[in-house]
């Protein structure tokens, strides 16, 4: 591959590998490099298609499809605000907008220090905590718009330390 890193190869070659006898291994190989190696762009894709001979208008297609697939990198803290119908009706709309403005950008974007990524969810099944979100995998129940500022500070004084 003319675009990706030997050590790219080497990592997605392996990822690729784990799945060779499953019948339909593409869900399980795109969700392992996107937890992996962070994103799925088109020469990833494409070395995904040499290898399983799945097309790449297909793996195109699913990744575009699921918004936990991403193109690009995502920021160092990734929230993911639920827009389900039981987060919808307690105001996880104003929620996600107060994190747009507040951060610059909007859902399915990446802030320019790669600190945050702000994405727009589904129904988390957290419904009982309406209206949820989550910071890399951790979930804030009963979020309201008011508390929005204080979780991004929160983020923010953690910066780019691991
Ligand atoms: S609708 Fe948000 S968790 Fe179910």
């Amino acid at each position: 591959m003319a675009h990706l890193s030997e050590s790219a190869v080497k990592q997605i070659g392996e990822i690729i590998s784990r799945y060779e006898n499953e019948k339909t291994p593409l869900m399980m190989i795109l969700s392992d490099i996107q937890r992996e190696y962070g994103y799925i762009p088109l020469d990833v894709q494409e070395f995904i298609s040499d290898k399983t001979g799945i097309p790449v208008a297909e793996i195109y297609g699913v990744v575009t499809f699921y918004s936990f697939f991403s193109l690009t990198p995502k920021g160092k803290y990734v929230i993911g605000v639920c827009l389900g119908t039981a987060c919808y009706v307690k105001g996880s709309q104003q929620v996600i907008d107060k994190f747009a403005e507040l951060l610059h950008i909007q859902p399915g974007q990446t802030t320019e220090d790669g600190l945050f990524t702000l994405d727009a969810l589904r129904c988390i099944g957290a419904c009982g905590i309406a209206p949820a979100l989550t910071i890399n995998g951790k979930v804030y129940p009963k979020v309201s718009v008011a508390d929005v500022q204080k979780i991004v500070e929160e983020y923010k004084s953690l910066g780019g330390a691991n």
